[in-house]
């Protein structure tokens, strides 16, 4: 079977940052076209130079890194420096870029590129909020059709909100984005809270990281120890949970992963649940399915890949 051919939506984030390198180090499954930067965790500037931080890192300054939009379709841009620190990517001392930036924007490289491959090959994979891929559904309408897959992290059910009492963070920077992308008709795959929180990196697991002992494993030890305050401090974590590695180890492994095919709506109108994900588990509303929405992860393997795969770069 040949790699998926995909492209990386994301708001680097230190679990973006694990999510990347894990796409890179599995060359047989994932081939990276290039990756899209989006304003989230922190304002786009810091998204766009930390997504180089990382290919850098990775040994990849090849791999073209785009800056798409700085601010959600209609609202104002919410980060999460509370959670990922100033610079997005606290915990190791990485050092600044030197590999370019692309010119062209990241919303029209996600266009140019479903325009220029064979409809079904090509996977988004948005780890941040929604706002490049809404922006290139509704400047090029003609690519949603194009698209075989977006596999994103966003959204929870039963673990309801991590920035709201009701909505994940991806979802509530930009619902409306978010409301393209569930409404568009793109088959769709969704990692929410459900099951990132069950992908924790324990003490032994971050250890694991380290014993890699190569600047990889210490580098994801070092940011996925930084980034668990939030998590341990709100909901007494027994350590980080790595969200957005979901997406990637998903094109990897599949069958780590377990949940329904349903229908899920986002709230783009009552300030009071802003951004939730109205997934209806229990198949009660009658509303036609539109997203294959995870509930469950091995989380054992899912460490084990994570690891393994780690220690190849
Ligand atoms: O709610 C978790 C998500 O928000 C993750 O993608 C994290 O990186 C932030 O973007
Ligand atoms: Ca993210």
């Amino acid at each position: 079977m040949p790699p998926r051919k995909i492209i990386i939506d994301t708001d680097p984030g230190q679990d973006d940052a694990v999510a990347i390198l894990l796409a890179l180090a599995s060359p047989e499954e994932i081939d990276v076209l290039g990756i899209t930067a989006v304003a989230g965790n922190v304002p786009l500037p810091l998204t766009a130079k930390n997504a180089r931080i990382i290919c850098e890192l990775a040994g990849r300054p090849d791999l073209p890194v785009f800056a798409g939009c700085d601010t959600p379709l209609s609202r104002k841009l919410v980060t999460a420096e509370h959670v990922h620190g100033k610079t997005g990517l606290d915990g190791p001392d990485l050092p600044d870029p030197t590999m370019e930036l692309q010119d062209t924007h990241g919303v029209d490289f996600i266009i140019d590129t479903l325009r220029s491959h064979p409809a079904g090959s090509i996977t988004l994979c948005p780890l941040g909020p929604l706002t490049n891929i809404a922006q290139a559904f509704n400047k090029a309408p003609d690519i949603v059709e194009m698209v075989q897959e977006i596999v994103l992290m966003g959204g929870a059910y039963f673990e309801v909100g991590n920035i709201t009492p009701t909505a994940e963070f991806n979802i509530y920077v930009d619902p409306e984005a978010a409301e393209i992308v569930f409404k568009s008709g793109a088959p769709v795959t969704v990692m929410p809270l459900d099951v990132t929180h069950k992908a924790l990196v324990t003490t032994e697991r971050n250890e694991a990281f380290r014993s890699i002992g190569t600047p990889i494993g210490l580098a994801v030890a070092q940011m996925t120890d930084f980034f668990e305050r939030f998590d341990k401090e709100k909901y007494g974590s027994n350590g980080a949970p790595l969200h957005d590695p979901c997406v990637t180890a998903y094109l990897i492994r599949p069958e780590l992963f377990s949940g329904r095919y349903i229908n899920v709506e986002i709230e783009t109108v009552s300030d009071l649940t802003l951004g939730m994900t109205v997934a209806d588990w229990w198949g009660v509303s009658g509303r036609p399915a539109n997203a294959t929405f995870m509930g469950d992860v091995d989380a054992e393997g899912f460490f084990t890949l994570l690891t393994e795969r780690l220690a190849r770069i």
